[in-house]
């Protein structure tokens, strides 16, 4: 059992770091039980913006609303149980000019026994966006790093994350189509989609949805592809880098979509994606906002993991896919064992 750590670079001031704590109850829940992994997205998502935004209006000047710009590639290492509380913290790692990088670790605690888990570890990069004009971004105040060997460390990490935007594709061009009579395990007959107009509840001040509330919409998306495919119990057990391209205003209407796009022995990938459809602004018409890849597991009734059904493949399109999901499963796995060695 990993016990909770507090965060290594804690500011004593209380403006680089945060911690919140709430008890998960009744609609947390997914239907297993379990907290939702969407939630979990959704508290870490909150966390990381209050801190952000804090941060960001620590200076004189325009008022700003830290924007969720990405978040790292996060694993969902233990389950959370309703009744436990999850104690979340957030704490600043890096600036850059115009970026904030937070790390924000998610611990629960079940109150009845004093047991406490890891259950995330999340790497989030938010934006500050002015409140006066939202197409202006604000410069970031530095934060002090107690050894330089932090400021180095986070250097690197922000100069990765900025490669890897500039290599990563957005799958603009491919839309999910409803297929007639699909035949089961297929991609068609587990694809699924989902419709939700943004309200002022999914916003942020700026009138633009929350990271969070995105994030928390697309894992329901990905749960039901893969509980439709396997029809047994299944939970997040990861999801990989997304980068928030484009803002989601209040009032449009946003269609999240997903298809699988790799099965392993245990493990089905599922691609999601989200268009914006602002209904009443017809001259920006309906764009794609976020994609990202959630890998989920099918437990059994003891919550073991259980093979799942391979992933039966109509077309070359959908080949190509299995074999650049295939890609990222290896490379995934090369890195958890790597990382568990190095712990050792
Ligand atoms: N991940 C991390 N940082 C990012 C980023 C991303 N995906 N996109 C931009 N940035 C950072 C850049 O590194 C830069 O900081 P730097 O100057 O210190 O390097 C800063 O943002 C501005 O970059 P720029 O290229 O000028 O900005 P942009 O025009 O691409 O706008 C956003 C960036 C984040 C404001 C824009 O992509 C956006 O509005 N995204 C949606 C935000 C949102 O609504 N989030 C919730 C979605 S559901």
């Amino acid at each position: 059992m990993e016990m909770f750590r507090l965060p290594q670079v804690v500011k004593v001031s209380g403006l680089w770091s945060l911690v919140t704590a709430r008890i998960m109850r009744p609609d947390d829940a997914n239907i297993v039980g379990n907290v939702h992994g969407g939630t979990i997205l959704k508290m870490i998502e909150e966390a990381g913006c209050i801190i952000g935004t804090r941060h960001c209006n620590s200076q004189t000047g325009d008022r700003c609303v830290a924007a969720l710009a990405r978040v790292e590639r996060t694993d969902f290492l233990y389950p959370m149980f309703i009744g436990e509380v999850a104690h979340v913290s957030a704490e600043i790692t890096y600036t850059s000019k115009r970026s904030v990088e937070v790390q924000v670790n998610v611990v629960s605690e079940n109150i009845l026994t004093g047991s406490k888990k890891m259950t995330n570890k999340a790497t989030l990069w938010y934006v500050p966006i002015s409140l006066q004009n939202v197409d202006r971004i604000i410069e970031v105040p530095a934060i002090e790093y107690s050894r330089p060997e932090q400021e180095e460390r986070g250097k690197k990490r922000y100069e990765a994350q900025k490669l890897e935007r500039i290599e990563t594709k957005q799958r603009n061009g491919e839309i999910i189509t409803p297929v007639s009579l699909p035949e089961p395990f297929t991609v068609g007959f587990s694809q699924s989609s989902l419709i939700h107009l943004i309200g002022p509840s999914d916003c942020t001040l700026l009138g633009f949805v929350h990271g969070g509330v995105t994030m928390k919409l697309m894992d329901e998306v990905a749960g039901i592809v893969a509980a439709r495919h396997c029809k047994t119990n299944i939970v997040t057990a990861s999801v990989d880098a997304i980068n928030f391209h484009r803002k989601i205003k209040k009032g449009c209407v946003i269609t999240v979509s997903g298809r699988m796009t790799f099965t392993s022995n245990k493990s089905m990938e599922i691609e999601v994606f989200v268009d914006a459809d602002p209904l009443v602004e017809t001259e920006n018409g309906k764009y794609r906002a976020v994609t990202a890849f959630f890998t989920y597991i099918s437990l059994d009734k003891d919550n073991k993991p259980l093979p799942v059904p391979p992933l039966k493949l109509e077309n070359e399109e959908e080949r190509k896919h299995f074999e650049d999901g295939k890609a990222r499963y290896l490379q995934n796995k090369a890195k958890r064992l790597a990382d568990k060695e190095q712990k050792q």
